[in-house]
């Protein structure tokens, strides 16, 4: 029987301003996320969409160039009708994020959207800028009175990564916004997060019985986490740079989904209830010894090589990149985690620029039977079951198992029982933000990071940065754009008698 499903309701009134409203972000994935939010009747009826950015834009330039982008960048065809009833909605304030003149204009902007809109008092700010101007933006508001929560009215802060470079920095970082903000109000968003199949993990792992008895030590062998990119840094470079792959999405991104992966059950969905139990995960990273860091790693940086059949440049080629540059933009890791459940089970995570395709996928390894009934050793790959969690681009769980082939003899094969999202219903293709804005505007923190979340995972990640300075890479460029990382670290998992997962499916 199919379980009958609570009809969420719509998002509270509010008023949605964008910080960097003329950037990349806004029209890739918040207007059309914002607008597919409309599909599933999330979005308010009273709501409203407020601009701001340097760019000298009127409300009605701001209004085109977004309909524009919606039209080419939107998830799905535009209705018109709907596109007006936001059009009408959306007004723009210009000006520098540290003049005060830009919060009057801010200001002046929400009472009209709570005369013309109905909004209310409630206004979600949303920060896509650059990370150094986060705690100038925060203390501003607050200085302005706009991150006051009064007469049951909500006031709530978005931020995109990164926060903070390291352990220091985060930390001062947390300073400044709880110094102006409650930890209520702010909402650390990580797109991964957003995502189905990240989403379904926990209800795979918990809304199964015949998983999670397995789930654990004694029937799981090891762990991978691969989130594989074909693009390279495009115009990223001066970012990158200061980034590097491990910073930009193993940190941050890969923590998290390795949360999901081996938190405890959670008593409860509600927000604090699944973050402490996220907490305690990464708490319970091993902190590694400079030597361990050193075995257990694999730093690498592409050169130039072949994607889609196409020659490209190698990342030191790259605009805005040091001829010289010792940034990584591949990064594996060996993880353990010091807890009952996961004692002496490795965790493997890679990552990494200008890989052979874009690719993510979480693949677990149980352990072989006890006896090898029908042949084939213990170290054949084929021999254990795996659970292949495919986070992107093909949604879905491949579950590997080994069955006979027909015929007279028994001789076994490994097949695949797959599970394929894409004919699950999903009506609308969607940009992976609809759920996080969503979940803002009805105050639901469960999939964003609270301050000591950011600092177990900067705490689990210092080491490594650590010994990863005092010991700068002397093989870069070590693998070629195109290929799969640099053969260490393959090299990495044969230490162990592993392999990394390849199969298309
Ligand atoms: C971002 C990183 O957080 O995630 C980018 O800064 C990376 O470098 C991106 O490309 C990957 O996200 P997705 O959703 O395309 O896998």
């Amino acid at each position: 029987m199919e379980a009958s499903q609570p009809t969420p309701r719509a998002g509270d009134p509010c008023a949605i301003v964008i910080f960097g409203a003329s950037g990349d972000l806004t029209k890739r994935k918040l207007i059309p996320a914002l607008y597919n939010l409309t599909s599933y009747a999330l979005l308010p009826d009273k709501f409203s969409i407020i601009g701001v950015a340097r760019q000298e834009w009127s409300d009605e330039a701001f209004r085109d160039q977004l309909g524009k982008d919606l039209a080419t960048l939107g998830t799905q065809p535009v209705d018109q009708k709907v596109w007006n009833y936001f059009r009408r909605r959306m007004s723009f304030c210009s000006g520098d994020f540290a003049d005060d003149k830009t919060y009057d204009c801010l200001k002046g902007s929400l009472e009209a959207s709570e005369k013309d809109f109905g909004t209310g008092g409630n206004v979600l700010f949303y920060f896509s800028i650059q990370p150094d101007l986060f705690a100038l933006v925060a203390r501003k508001l607050a200085e302005h009175g706009l991150t006051k929560q009064e007469n049951g009215h909500w006031r709530r802060v978005i931020i995109e990564k990164p926060f903070g470079h390291d352990l220091p920095s985060a930390r001062e970082l947390n300073r400044q916004l709880t110094s102006v903000l409650e930890e209520n109000q702010i909402y650390r968003i990580d797109h991964y997060l957003g995502k189905e199949t990240a989403q379904n993990l926990l209800v795979f792992r918990l809304g199964n019985a015949v998983f999670e008895p397995i789930w654990n030590r004694r029937y799981i062998d090891h762990v991978q986490l691969t989130v594989a990119e074909s693009l390279g840094v495009e115009n990223r470079g001066a970012f990158y740079e200061r980034a590097g792959a491990f910073r930009d999405v193993m940190q941050n991104h890969m923590f998290m989904l390795l949360a999901l992966m081996a938190m405890e059950p959670p008593t409860s969905l509600q927000g604090e209830a699944v973050r402490n139990e996220k907490v305690k995960l990464l708490d319970a990273i091993r902190k590694p010894s400079e030597e361990q860091v050193l075995r257990a790693t694999v730093r690498g940086q592409y050169g130039p090589g072949v994607i889609d059949g196409k020659p490209v440049p190698g990342y030191r080629q790259e605009p805005n990149v040091d001829p010289r540059s010792l940034t990584e933009t591949y990064a594996a890791v060996k993880i353990m985690i010091d807890n009952w459940r996961w004692a002496g089970v490795p965790f493997y995570l890679r990552t990494g620029k200008r890989l052979a395709k874009r690719t993510t996928k979480i693949v677990v390894r149980f352990k072989t039977p006890p006896l090898a009934l029908f042949g084939g050793a213990e170290s054949d790959p084929i021999a254990p079951n795996y659970l292949v969690f495919h986070i992107q681009p093909d949604e879905g769980i491949t579950f590997q198992v080994r069955a006979k082939v027909p015929g007279p003899t028994i001789a076994t094969k490994a097949v695949h029982m797959d599970f394929d999202y894409s004919q699950f219903g999903g009506e609308v293709p969607t940009t992976g933000y609809e759920k996080l804005l969503y979940d803002c505007m009805v105050g639901d923190a469960t999939l964003f990071h609270r301050t000591d979340m950011v600092e177990a995972a900067w705490t689990a990640a210092q080491p490594i940065l650590d010994a990863w300075a005092e010991h700068p890479p002397d093989d870069f460029p070590n693998y070629a754009a195109g290929e799969w990382g640099p053969a260490a670290a393959d090299a990495l998992m044969a230490r162990d008698n592993h392999r990394w997962w390849y199969a298309q499916k």
